[in-house]
């Protein structure tokens, strides 16, 4: 903090900008009295959390460029999967003088201290995709209704198994959650337990390896390598005989993980069908898996869309003007409930892939072959 104070010290002007910003940026309700900041060049951190998935390299290049395209220059720092890492690239951001924060968090509660030196040095925060806990410093939140997503993923695998038709099974299926310190791990469950609990209440859905709390099935940091182990033990202790007919998959680099333990194990045969295996994110492997009749369903979400909601909501602070939010009520960070912009999330399997993704053109047709 000492250094960014001592930035910014530097030039007279460059302090009194940052002021104007500050007032304006830091306002979530918007006062009417604000005067709109310069923001004219200022420089935005974005903070994302892995490049190993690749949504969130698609993440950093469309918030780039939509910040870029509203007059900005950008920073765009990528965590490696290491909460440390992270909190020491916010320090730099925070010390390089950058206006502006998008945060995809990678420990959801490991962001307080260096949210406060950013608060310290009045930069707005949007928290992308994922919510930053136990702070009060984070103004606005973009992102999907989460629990919607957990919906699609338990609706899918009741009607692909015939449930909702009156099919008695009793069908076998396994559960995986996301990271336990993602804060959206616990609404795509919880989405997707409330269509599967009655269905387990009556047995008509079972699961034999028994772990059915949301602790017994998190897969730390989202690792498909994790879910794939995960799964091969499932498979030796629980299926010696029998087999598993739908997982219950958050991602869809845990559903790649979960399908080649599945593969490996002999499934993807006519007399050992690969079982019912949700996903998210609509990755390309993925997309590719679904046509190729392996993955059988993901849950797609427009990152164009997140970029642009995310990119506005910290142009609007900046500039004093209060951002679109539709969710004043869900998030809530133990400290402040955070105002969201959330976007819909979509249902995607071989039957709409082409419709949605291609006709939506988020891939072209090529890119799928
Ligand atoms: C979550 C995000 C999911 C998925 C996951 C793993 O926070 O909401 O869409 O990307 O991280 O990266």
């Amino acid at each position: 903090m000492r250094t960014r104070r001592g930035a910014l010290a530097a030039t007279a002007g460059a302090a009194s900008l940052a002021l104007v910003l500050t007032a304006c940026g830091r306002s979530g309700d918007g006062g009417s009295e604000e005067k709109p900041g310069d923001t004219k060049g200022a420089t935005i951190g974005i903070a994302m959390p892995t490049k190993s998935s690749e949504r969130w390299i698609s993440d950093g290049a469309n918030v780039v460029k939509d910040l870029r395209a509203k007059g900005y220059r950008t920073k765009l720092v990528y965590g490696e999967d290491d909460p440390d890492t992270q909190v020491a690239q916010l320090e730099n951001l925070i010390t390089q003088g950058v206006k502006g924060l998008i945060v995809a968090a990678i420990d959801n509660k490991s962001l307080a201290n260096v949210l406060q030196e950013a608060a310290d040095a009045h930069i707005p925060v949007i928290a992308y995709d994922r919510l930053i806990l136990g702070t009060p410093n984070v103004d606005y939140y973009a992102s999907f209704d989460n629990e919607k997503v957990g919906t699609l993923q338990g609706r899918y695998i009741v009607h692909r198994l015939g449930l909702d038709k009156g099919r008695k099974g009793p069908f076998s299926i396994e559960l995986f959650a996301g990271s336990n310190d993602d804060n959206n791990t616990k609404y795509f469950f919880s989405g997707a337990m409330k269509v599967l609990r009655p269905y387990l209440d009556d047995k008509r859905l079972v699961v034999r390896s028994g772990q059915t709390a949301l602790n017994q099935v998190t897969t730390l940091r989202w690792d498909g390598t994790t879910a794939q182990k995960r799964m091969e033990d499932i498979l030796t202790s629980s299926y010696r005989s029998g087999r598993v007919d739908a997982v219950l998959s958050p991602y869809d680099g845990i559903s790649i993980g979960v399908l080649s333990a599945l593969k490996s194990d002999g499934y993807g045969s006519a007399a050992k069908p690969l079982p019912v295996v949700t996903g998210q994110d609509a990755e390309l492997a993925s997309v590719k898996s679904i046509i190729a009749g392996q993955q059988t369903q993901t849950v797609y979400k427009d990152l164009r869309k997140l970029a642009d909601v995310a990119a506005t909501m910290l142009d609007d602070s900046l500039k004093g003007k209060k951002p679109q939010v539709n969710d004043t009520k869900t998030y809530d960070n133990g400290v402040k409930v955070v105002p969201a912009h959330l976007l819909q999330p979509v249902s995607v399997d071989k039957s709409n892939y082409r419709e949605v993704l291609v006709g939506g053109g988020y891939y072209t047709e090529s890119e799928l072959k």
